[in-house]
């Protein structure tokens, strides 16, 4: 942990005396609000839309530190070499233009070599060739420490473990315990607890899709018949925003997923509600709706721990009502959204693999309601 601390500190330390290189000579108050400026600007063009702050310049674990260290230096140097490039490129045309002009006054153009201008045109090329290969060297020594400092992690002890498998276009999010009983399946949320290692263990059953959560890591693919897994630790606790980040299909853009990060005390009261069986109807429009979920088509593809539904190919329902959102992030979990998805869920996501549903609007009512109460 000391040797994490002091390598974060130290890139953090670099970080800042890099930013105040690429704001030099302002202020420190100014170099603030430049670097500030700076990362809202890259934020807005590369963050992505909505849902707060889904950027990888807003860090919020130790893996996610390493990246957007790498980031930003990549970007500084590539931007500095940018900038010098045009520069000089710049420069060749104006002076390029200056011989044009004193060629059409002289009509004899002086092919002689000077040979002083061409020795140093020659040491300019080799230079730059140098630095060019001390700057891809940086890089790769970079990455190569970076991806070091990521994967140390991976010796961490007792981490949580989580599966996750990618479907068109969901996540499915299990929670294994040792009592097979007591697992938790939920679907595109994830709970963690702040400070500890996670690992994911990721597989797809469909096609290949991304993991990616720009705040707390990079991206991990998720290729059918091939499991993979990575560790990562969130520092501070807070509601992340994820994306499947691999075009795999109609409704790629709307799979989605966030990542809560919270205290121990939360994380383990959320566990500990989530391995309940479901809470059973206690209205009679619950109940009733109860009796139209279990025999009607709801039970082949979906599960609610309790009662004899446990279809799997579909979003683990048990606890439905204790989840923002549904249809993977793109709705919020109201009781209209929830009637308006049964009834139709091509309207807002076409393509997906839920059929469309016929109920009178009393069944509907008390279907919406059993599902509102399943806490
Ligand atoms: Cu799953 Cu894109």
């Amino acid at each position: 942990m000391g040797i994490e601390k002091t390598t974060r500190y130290t890139l953090t330390s670099l970080r800042r005396s890099f930013s105040s290189l690429v704001s030099w000579p302002a202020r420190p108050q100014q170099k603030y609000t430049i670097n500030k400026a700076l990362t809202l600007l890259l934020g807005l063009s590369l963050a992505g839309c909505g849902g707060g702050s889904q950027s990888v310049l807003e860090p919020a674990g130790a893996q996610a530190y390493r990246i957007e260290d790498l980031w930003w230096l990549f970007f500084g140097v590539t931007g500095i070499v940018y900038l010098i490039v045009m520069a000089v490129v710049l420069i060749a045309l104006l002076r390029s233009r200056r011989e044009q002009k004193r060629a059409s006054s002289d009509t004899q153009p002086d092919l002689t070599p000077d040979q002083q201008s061409e020795k140093r045109i020659g040491n300019v090329i080799k230079a730059s060739v140098g630095l060019t290969i001390v700057i891809l060297f940086l890089f790769m020594v970079s990455s190569f420490r970076a991806g070091r400092e990521i994967t140390s992690l991976y010796r961490a002890e007792n981490p949580l473990v989580i599966k996750i498998v990618g479907r068109q276009w969901w996540w499915e999010v299990e929670y294994r315990h040792d009592v097979p009983s007591q697992n938790v399946t939920t679907a595109n949320e994830i709970h963690i607890p702040v400070g500890r290692p996670v690992r994911l263990e990721l597989e797809s059953t469909d096609v290949i899709h991304s993991f990616w959560v720009p705040n707390l890591h990079g991206k991990k693919d998720l290729v059918p018949g091939y499991k993979t897994s990575f560790i990562f630790q969130a520092d501070e606790p807070g509601t992340y925003w994820g994306q499947c980040a691999e075009f795999c299909g109609h409704q790629h853009a709307k799979m989605r997923f966030v990542v809560v990060a919270e205290s121990e005390a939360d994380f383990n009261n959320w566990y500990t509600a989530q391995q309940q069986p479901s809470v059973p109807p206690s209205t009679d429009l619950e109940k009733r709706g109860q009796e139209i979920f279990l025999v009607t088509t709801c039970t082949q593809c979906h599960t609610v721990q309790g009662t004899p539904a446990n279809g799997r190919v579909g979003p683990n329902l048990t606890h439905i009502a204790s989840r923002p959102y549904i249809a993977a992030g793109s709705l919020r979990n109201t009781e209209e959204t929830l009637a308006g998805w049964i009834l139709n869920p091509h309207a807002s996501k076409p393509g997906v693999r839920m059929p469309m549903n016929t109920y009178s609007n009393e069944d509907l009512q008390a279907l919406v309601a059993y599902l509102k109460s399943l806490k």
